[in-house]
């Protein structure tokens, strides 16, 4: 990608489009073509068409997406479907049209079988049974995977790359209770309970199983990384984690002295927990020279800084 070359970040107002801006921005590209979802809403491929049709970007970070938490998941798993292979079907379509040069394309941890090999290793995609509550959005996911694929395949070309993100925080995650993931929900309810002086506070399940945080800006690095070095990459998907792991007790205890929660924290084991580990092996994009540089503490730090100068403290 040049300086001045025409880029669209598609869900640029979620939690990576938005770290995708910055750091595209922060690095000198000047052309950053974007739509909210009012504008140009990516299930339309008449519209999707047209845009193409009238913008031609010559690369694309499809950052857009339906994604929620195992509540809405559960209600809504027809929409969760429908609406990501819509938008991935069209975006795919009007790009190869348009002859975007490349498009980075976001799968899900969530499509790889829930009873997986640790650390997992990209091809044990499609080995075993996925997680049932998740299983409409990660199948959109693993379409969008296949479709990267094999569109460059069909057309000899290199230009679609899937990239399976850990599980992403960041500034403009999302904090509803009801649709949020583990780790935003966990800074609101640590935040909630410091203000309105809880004194203790009962998570769910044992807190022993491990799960992997990657920054949302350093999944935006690893993308705008993965353009500029695609000669070097493979025709397949590549996972971007951090290769650490944390037990959600041990996460907890990090976001409540990061909010200064001093409470007591209870866990109820009636609770289930869930699949006890889940951590990607990143170490095939790692050795083409993409390291995360921000660690957990960092992290938590700036997003809970960002929140309260969102929500005015
Ligand atoms: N978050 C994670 O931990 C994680 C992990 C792995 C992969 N991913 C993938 O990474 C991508 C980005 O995730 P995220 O967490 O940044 O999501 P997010 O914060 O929910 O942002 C999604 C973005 O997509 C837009 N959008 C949704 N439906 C749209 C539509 N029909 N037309 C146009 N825009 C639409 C949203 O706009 P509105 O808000 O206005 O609807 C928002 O800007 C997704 O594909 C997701 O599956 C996420």
């Amino acid at each position: 990608m040049f300086k001045d070359s025409q880029i669209y970040v598609a869900g640029h107002t979620g939690l990576l489009g938005s770290a995708l801006v910055r750091k595209l921005k922060a690095k000198g590209y000047k052309n950053l073509i974007t739509r909210t979802h009012d504008q140009l809403d990516l299930t339309d491929r008449r519209s999707v068409e047209d845009f193409f049709c009238s913008q031609k970007p010559e690369y694309v970070f499809l950052a857009a997406g339906k994604v929620g938490g195992i509540l809405s998941n559960k209600t809504y798993p027809a929409d969760y479907l429908h609406t990501n292979i819509a938008m991935q079907d069209n975006v795919f379509q009007a790009a190869r049209k348009a002859q975007v040069k490349n498009l980075v394309f976001y799968g899900s941890s969530c499509s790889y079988p829930k009873e997986s090999l640790q650390p997992v290793k990209e091809e044990y995609l499609l080995t075993g049974p996925i997680e049932q509550t998740s299983q409409a959005y990660a199948t959109a996911k693993i379409s969008g995977i296949i479709a990267c694929r094999v569109y460059n395949e069909q057309y000899q070309t290199n230009c679609f790359i899937a990239l399976i993100p850990a599980s992403m925080y960041g500034p403009g995650d999302n904090y509803d209770l009801e649709n949020s993931h583990v780790l935003s929900a966990l800074i609101r309810r640590f935040h909630e309970a410091k203000v309105n002086n809880i004194p203790d506070i009962t998570l769910w399940g044992s807190g022993k199983p491990q799960r992997e945080f990657i920054f949302s800006e350093d999944v935006a690095e690893a993308s705008i990384f993965a353009i500029n070095n695609v000669d070097s990459m493979e025709n397949h998907h590549y996972n971007i984690g951090t290769g650490i792991d944390y037990t959600i007790k041990n996460l907890a205890r990090k976001i409540a002295d990061t909010v200064g929660y001093k409470g007591n924290i209870f866990w109820d084991t009636n609770k289930s927990d869930g699949t006890l580990q889940k951590l990607l092996d990143s170490s095939k994009f790692m050795s083409l020279g993409w390291m995360p540089k921000i660690d957990l503490d960092e992290g938590l730090q700036t997003t809970y800084q960002i929140w309260q100068e969102e929500r005015g403290k």
